[in-house]
């Protein structure tokens, strides 16, 4: 099977083509240029890769071209702004990739007949937030508040509509997912990417929200779930859907929680500080409550969240100390694929 990951160089998509290709499958995937210090490049991503292009999905008649190019079997879209902050500052370039990128991708795949299933990424954040303390299924509102949240919500909707009215026969679903952590993330104003950088350098790490709880999510549980609705597509289920991939109400853990337990795990002397009142909206706990996923894919998270935590924290203290990013992403995919007996998507 080839499968095409558009934002391949980012967090996700970088251990996705990794799995993919533990797998036996062929991927391709476009982009942007990764991030300084990107694990698509520490861990030789591009190695394992048939076509490796970057393409601006912002651009409607590249995407096409690519599209045609590849001609994948399956479309997983990764690609997106996907940070809160960065939103606030750049409120255009996030909606044009997060909206039109994904308008462009959808119309790319119906122009493309190699494709018999597309996947589109959306996150826990498309939910309306209305602060309730237990977790979202997929039929309540989509709101958000924050440029990133409102686009994502917005791009959710809009792969809805085009699922409903755009003719297009492509199987097509919608995932959506939390907070998740593992090795090699570099994007700022992570947590977890904070407390990696303060304990590699031996420094006290400062906290915004230390009492904001948020679901914990290991990267290849989340992984797990959107190839397990994958091969659904591809086996002509569940066309039309969307999934919520969230871990266990044992994963809802203070951030305060989070950068006592990575020290603990890191076994660092640095601190923990908690800095002035944030400036900026952010949102309350958003859980997403997956027995939708559960009921019909068989899906489940295999790590809790100590394991999250000793995985993520193992991943960056050995290779901190110089062992290799694919060698890390490779034993990682292999011990998750034991945890359930078999290959790790499913
Ligand atoms: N990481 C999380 O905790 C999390 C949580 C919920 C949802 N998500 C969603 O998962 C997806 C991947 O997130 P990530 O953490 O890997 O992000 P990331 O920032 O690490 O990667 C983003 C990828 O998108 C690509 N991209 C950005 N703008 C583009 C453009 N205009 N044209 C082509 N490619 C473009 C980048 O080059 C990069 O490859 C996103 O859709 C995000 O909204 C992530």
């Amino acid at each position: 099977m080839h499968y095409l990951v558009t934002g391949h160089t980012g967090f996700k998509g970088a251990w996705l083509v990794q799995l993919l290709h533990a797998h036996g499958h062929q991927v391709s995937g476009l982009a942007l240029d990764p991030a300084p210090g990107a694990l698509y490049e520490r861990a030789r991503v591009g190695e394992l890769m048939e076509q490796d292009l970057r393409v601006d999905i912002r651009d409607g008649a590249a995407t096409a071209a690519a599209l045609r190019q590849v001609s994948p079997d399956v479309v997983v879209h990764l690609a997106a702004q996907p940070l809160v902050r960065e939103s606030f500052r750049d409120p255009r370039t996030t909606w044009e990739t997060n909206v039109n990128g994904t308008f462009n991708v959808l119309d790319a795949v119906a122009a493309t007949p190699s494709v018999r299933a597309q996947l589109i990424i959306t996150t826990d954040k498309v939910y309306r937030n209305v602060n309730q303390i237990w977790g979202y299924r997929e039929t309540e509102p989509l709101g958000g508040v924050d440029p990133y949240s409102a686009s994502k919500a917005a791009a959710d909707l809009l792969t809805q509509s085009w699922i409903a009215t755009s003719g297009c026969e492509v199987p097509t679903a919608i995932a959506r997912a939390g907070n998740v952590v593992g090795g090699g993330d570099v994007c700022p104003e992570r947590l977890m990417v904070d407390l990696v950088a303060a304990f590699s350098a031996g420094q006290d790490v400062h906290l915004r929200y230390p009492h904001a709880v948020r679901p914990w999510q290991h990267v290849l549980d989340c992984l797990a779930g959107y190839l397990a609705l994958v091969d659904a597509l591809l086996e002509g289920r569940l066309a039309g859907e969307a999934f919520n991939f969230g871990p266990g109400t044992g994963s809802f853990v203070e951030v305060g929680t989070v950068a006592r337990t990575v020290a603990r795990l890191w076994q660092t002397t640095a601190g923990v500080v908690v800095d002035e009142a944030p400036a900026l909206h952010e949102a309350g706990l958003l859980a997403l409550d997956a027995r939708k996923a559960e009921l019909a894919l068989g899906w489940h998270d295999r790590l809790d969240f100590e394991a999250t935590m000793a995985w993520t924290v193992e991943w960056a203290r050995r290779a901190h100390d110089g062992a290799d990013a694919r060698e890390l992403c490779t034993e990682q995919i292999a011990a998750f694929a034991a945890t359930g007996g078999g290959k790790a998507g499913r």
